[in-house]
């Protein structure tokens, strides 16, 4: 675990998450200000800006801005609005969508950065336009007022633990690639120190990346590099950040008829349809429910003037502030044997979702109907 979190609730399995802060939908004032003035100053019709970082992968706008949506439009009696901006990988687009959404005045920000710390100034500018701000996902730096995120050390403990796993005793036998994420993503860091941790030592790490703005593509062309660099009898295994990257490097790994355990995260579909036909070994399944609605209430109750104790029950450094409240919600590694008890019980796909007619024969295999 990140030595810098001091987690209270690091055993909260992600279900008693889910329902416990469905139970604090309403957060309670804080001391120094009385109901009339906070409710009077702001009420339900908050507006509240939403900016991801890209739509490259899945999550984004499949799970994340549509979640946290729904969940504000609950916490507001379906009066608050969400203003949507995607800034496609690009920092300085993100800059700007933060400003364009103080000129538009928004009641609160819920930031998830392309470059944490390119965002640093918005962040500020905001706060001095008197608009909090949620770091989603992504440890923004600048003077925050609360994120939400998950444990992304153990992120990337699981996935070396499960590539480990899935090497065996052959761990040593040949060369493992890794495929980290983007350098101006902190979790990117998190999850290479959090797989490192497990694996070095027990592999040998023939070729390592870090991929250019998380990119499909650019995991695709790195992968290419490393099977002429290596040779493909030598590559026993991939480390990938996570689904998108994996999809260019299974590609990669076929056109070069290699079949090794490759690892992921996202339990993006085509992740799972891949887990389910043995081209990827495994995904980190982080219930984005929880997350989106720790945003929400949190974004919803500092808009309003309300205390955040109820809610975030964590405390966070960043690089630039000490002790930011936060919200940090278990995951769990996802494999075959576990595709029912993960997404699909908390409703995530349906059976029918992965089991299309490419994998129907690879879902009766594995039992899933
Ligand atoms: C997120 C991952 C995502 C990656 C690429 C990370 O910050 O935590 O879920 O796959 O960014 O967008």
């Amino acid at each position: 675990m990140n030595t810098r979190m001091r987690r209270a609730a690091v055993a909260v399995a992600a279900g008693a998450m889910a329902v416990s802060l469905a139970a604090c939908g309403s957060a309670k004032e804080s001391g120094d200000k009385s109901d009339s003035s906070s409710s009077a100053k702001k009420g339900d019709a908050i507006k509240v800006g939403l900016l991801l970082p890209e739509n490259q992968t899945a999550r984004y706008e499949k799970f994340d801005k549509p979640l946290i949506t729904k969940k504000i439009k609950e916490l507001t009696n379906d009066k608050g609005e969400v203003v949507y901006a995607n800034a496609k990988q690009d920092a300085s687009t993100q800059n700007q969508q933060v400003d364009t959404m103080i000129t538009n005045k928004v009641d609160v920000l819920i930031v998830d950065a392309v470059d944490a710390a390119a965002i640093k100034n918005s962040v500020q500018k905001a706060k001095d336009a008197g608009i909090p701000v949620v770091a989603y996902d992504r440890l923004a730096q600048g003077p925050i007022d609360a994120y939400t995120s998950f444990d992304n050390e153990t992120v990337g403990k699981t996935q070396g633990e499960a590539l480990l796993k899935a090497l065996g005793s052959k761990a040593k036998s040949g060369k493992i690639v890794m495929m980290n994420g983007s350098v101006t993503d902190p979790n990117a860091a998190l999850f290479k120190k959090g797989a490192h941790s497990v694996l070095d030592g027990k592999v040998n790490v023939g070729k390592e990346y870090d991929t250019k703005e998380w990119k499909p593509e650019n995991a695709n062309s790195n992968m290419e590099g490393a099977i002429s660099a290596l040779g493909k009898k030598k590559i026993i295994g991939v480390y990938s950040a996570n689904d998108g990257m994996a999809g260019g490097i299974i590609t990669a790994l076929k056109a070069a008829g290699i079949s090794v355990p490759v690892t992921g995260q996202d339990a993006e579909l085509a992740g799972v349809q891949r887990i389910v036909a043995g081209e990827q070994y495994m995904s980190v399944y982080k219930p984005y429910a929880p997350e989106a609605d720790a945003a929400a209430e949190m974004a919803v109750a500092l808009a309003q003037g309300k205390a955040l104790d109820t809610i975030a029950k964590d405390k966070v450094d960043s690089p630039t502030n000490k002790a930011v409240p936060s919200v940090l919600v278990p995951v769990t590694s996802l494999t075959k044997e576990n595709i029912k008890d993960t997404v699909i019980k908390d409703g995530v796909y349906t059976v029918t979702d992965i089991c299309t007619t490419a994998y129907k024969a690879d879902c009766d295999k594995i039992g899933l109907k």
